[in-house]
């Protein structure tokens, strides 16, 4: 099989964390979700325990519920690295647009939880790299779906210190760690463009740390 590598490599760099231009109006339908779910659960998972589940929040109480335990765990964060990022500079512009997320959050058509059973009971880097690496891969797919069909969607996680909470108004049961919030939504045009990132071979080593590898 013959990859479109101009699609394939677009969809890949134009990915971006949406959150000024979700479209809050537009309803999102089931079927729209639950295929862009069945890609994203094509992803690898350690020992392919595929312990992954999805918690899709429609409920406007529990999505306003969910946006204030958003905003009281984030709200304090997001005000201070406001203060001390550069006016203008790429950080600036996601704060901004993090704090537009933060007010609006409760009025997304949908919030998907991604959820995987297990926790971190101790805190070597194998146990948390093995749990979270067992979901974040799909998270990533289920992302890449939705881009490919129109929607959008931001990787947060700043719910998550109220991740007790949550649990509670979603009935999700003790032995199972949720891993990030994403709201979901159609987006506002399709013209999303790559972010700017440092040239790979500036943080890319070959054999050792002291030796960064070169360009062709
Ligand atoms: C682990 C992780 C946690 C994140 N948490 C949040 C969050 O809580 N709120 C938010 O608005 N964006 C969050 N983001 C999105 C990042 O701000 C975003 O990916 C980054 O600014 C780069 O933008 P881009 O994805 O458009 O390239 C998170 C991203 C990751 C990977």
């Amino acid at each position: 099989m013959e990859f479109d590598l101009a699609q394939t490599d677009a969809l890949l760099s134009t990915t971006r964390a949406v959150r000024k231009r979700l479209d809050f109006e537009r309803e999102v339908p089931d079927d729209v979700l639950l295929e862009c779910l069945q890609l994203a659960v094509q992803a690898p998972t350690g020992s392919n325990r595929q312990g992954w589940r999805w918690m899709v929040v429609r409920d406007a109480e529990k999505k306003e519920a969910l946006a204030e335990l958003y905003r009281e765990a984030g709200g304090a964060y997001l005000a201070e690295a406001a203060k001390t990022v550069e006016a203008g500079s790429q950080t600036d512009r996601v704060m901004d647009s993090a704090n537009f997320l933060a007010q609006k959050l409760g009025e997304v058509p949908v919030m998907v939880i991604p959820l995987i059973i297990g926790r971190v009971d101790d805190d070597t880097t194998n146990t948390s790299a093995g749990l979270f690496g067992s979901i974040i891969p799909a998270i990533w797919s289920f992302q890449l779906a939705l881009r490919s069909r129109g929607l959008g969607s931001t990787y947060t996680t700043l719910h998550l210190m109220k991740e007790q909470e949550a649990a509670e108004l979603l009935g999700i049961p003790p032995h199972m760690t949720q891993a990030a919030l994403l709201p979901v939504a159609y987006t506002k045009g399709t013209d999303f463009k790559p972010a700017t990132r440092d040239p790979v071979h500036h943080i890319t080593y070959l054999d050792t740390y002291k030796n960064p590898i070169k360009p062709e």
